[in-house]
């Protein structure tokens, strides 16, 4: 751990993954293909020190997520810990395990805000898409028990080939169960969605397709439900600034306790993750050479080094680097001045067809 550098910005959210485990089985869920097991998650005590850790260190919200966060006993007495140290906490959730009773001491405890998954819009679809029967009308219960709560709601879709004519469908239910903000987000392709990706990555026409009907619909619900849209990076030029940057705005915290600047950091296996076990989260944030490896621009190649919007895209995706180039250091090659772009390239479907079997995400044993 080196000298703490105060001249860093503090984080603005902290990730909180507190389970790999999860009912449904998504197949571009973002967890490691090597998950975490329950046996080795932070005790209630470790995840409560995280979050004082948090407040202090200038965190201003925590997001609850997993797997499935619901899967805690203890994220209820989470939840309050976070509103006792004025952290604004969002629970990321699929909703299946979702009741009345559970609701109410969520928001009893001071929960801010609820981020409900769906994995398309009919049942069908939907469920082999999420490898859980009977999903559907348990989220579809869970978005009606949020309204009549009253509590802030997102819904979120993540698209791909098999639902992405389905978007426009998507928006419209978003807003009949409630919904203050719909997150269409295109699958990116790490971990499990990387496994899957010739079942998943749609074409060009589809992808221009439903980036068409999403912009057509937006004017409608200006003012009634905020709309975000988030293309995949195979068909970006430019590539998105992953996380706000390295280090710059967010610190992930796996079920275990490793500190990681992104939820796919572990792939990285030149890099070794500190535990909230062993350092303080500001020792950690300032300190750990994990954060300051790809932290700023000092440890940029060219074109990157060179370039003008290197303090817009920061980079772009680490993990992207290393998932196509085999180096964590690389331009990531999504954008069009990499000397690699047709690494991308060739890996852009032809077809449109539904591609090879789902490879399902399996949970921690
Ligand atoms: Fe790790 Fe983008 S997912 S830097």
């Amino acid at each position: 751990m080196n000298a703490v550098t105060q001249a860093i910005a503090p984080p603005m959210g902290l990730l909180a993954e507190l389970t790999h485990r999860c009912p449904l089985s998504c197949v571009y869920c973002s967890n490691p293909l090597e998950m975490e097991r329950a046996a080795a998650e932070l005790d209630t005590e470790g995840w409560k020190r995280v979050l004082t850790e948090a407040a202090d260190l200038g965190v201003l919200q925590v997001h609850f997520s997993g797997g499935e966060p619901m899967a805690r006993r203890d994220l209820e007495e989470l939840v309050r810990h976070a509103r006792e140290v004025d952290l604004y906490s969002n629970l990321i959730t699929s909703g299946v395990t979702m009741t009345e009773a559970r609701l109410a001491k969520l928001v009893e405890a001071g929960l801010d805000h609820i981020q409900l998954s769906f994995q398309d819009v009919e049942a069908e679809s939907a469920e082999r898409i999420g490898g859980m029967k009977g999903a559907q009308a348990r989220k579809l219960a869970c978005a009606r028990m949020i309204r009549e709560a009253d509590v802030a709601l997102t819904i979120n879709f993540v698209v791909h080939r098999q639902n992405v004519q389905h978007v426009g469908a998507m928006i419209a239910l978003a807003h009949e169960l409630g919904a203050r903000r719909v997150e269409i987000a295109h699958t990116q392709y790490y971990g499990w969605g990387l496994l899957n990706r010739d079942a998943l990555l749609p074409s060009r026409a589809q992808l221009d397709e439903s980036t068409r009907v999403v912009e057509a619909l937006r004017p409608g619900y200006e003012g009634r439900m905020a709309i975000d849209y988030i293309t995949p990076d195979y068909y970006a030029s430019e590539p998105k600034p992953c996380m706000g940057g390295w280090g710059r705005r967010f610190i992930n915290i796996s079920p275990a306790g490793r500190a990681l600047p992104c939820h796919a950091a572990e792939t990285i296996k030149t890099l070794s993750f500190p535990s909230v076990k062993d350092f303080s989260l500001a020792e950690i944030w300032y300190g750990a050479e994990a954060f300051n490896r790809f932290r700023g621009t000092d440890w940029m190649p060219e074109p990157c080094r060179g370039c003008a919007f290197k303090e817009q895209d920061w980079g772009g995706c680490r993990c992207q680097a290393l998932a196509l180039m085999g180096d964590a250091a690389a331009t990531d090659p999504v954008c069009s001045r990499s000397p690699f772009h047709d690494k991308v390239l060739e890996a852009l479907p032809v077809g449109e067809g539904v591609g090879p079997e789902f490879v399902y995400r399996k949970n921690p044993r």
